[in-house]
């Protein structure tokens, strides 16, 4: 059976390639979206790209993916959730709630920023955790899930 990724993305990531560049680079989300696709294609996976400003509607893809791990169906999930990692409890429980393996991602070195980009909700219910490997990290990430 194909399996399905899903790469999620959130808050702000729509304005990747103008959005401090010095940090985020260069590249935009459609480039980032075809680098998934060819990883993808590599594994046999199926790709589910979303981006949404909007924590509830991460919340809903979520639980589509937890469908999906329910059925055997799901690969894993690769989340950068942008600012919500540092604040939301209730992507948290939507991860722990459904049981899917999911894999944090940061553009970022979240670590050699400021104080409260260094805590997260969601590395505890993660089942692995990336940062600062510029967009390529998500090329990794397709990698290390296909992997799971
Ligand atoms: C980010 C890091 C977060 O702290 C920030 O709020 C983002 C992007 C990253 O990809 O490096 O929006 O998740």
């Amino acid at each position: 059976m194909q399996k399905t990724v899903f790469v999620l993305n959130g808050p702000n990531l729509n304005l990747l390639g103008t959005r401090e560049p010095q940090v985020y680079g260069a590249q935009t989300l459609a480039d980032v979206e075809q680098l998934c696709a060819q990883a993808c294609a590599r594994h046999g996976l199926q790709l589910r790209f979303h981006q949404s400003n909007h924590e509830g509607q991460l919340i809903d893809w979520i639980h589509e993916a937890g469908q999906l791990h329910a059925r055997g169906a799901l690969a894993g999930v690769i989340l950068n959730a942008g600012a919500y990692t540092h604040t939301s409890i209730a992507l948290m429980d939507a991860i722990k709630g459904t049981g899917v393996a999911l894999l944090e991602l940061h553009i970022s070195n979240v670590f050699a920023r400021e104080a409260f980009r260094h805590h997260s909700y969601l590395s505890p219910v993660a089942r692995a955790v990336m940062c600062g490997f510029g967009v390529q990290g998500y090329v990794l990430a397709v990698e290390a899930v296909a992997q799971w």
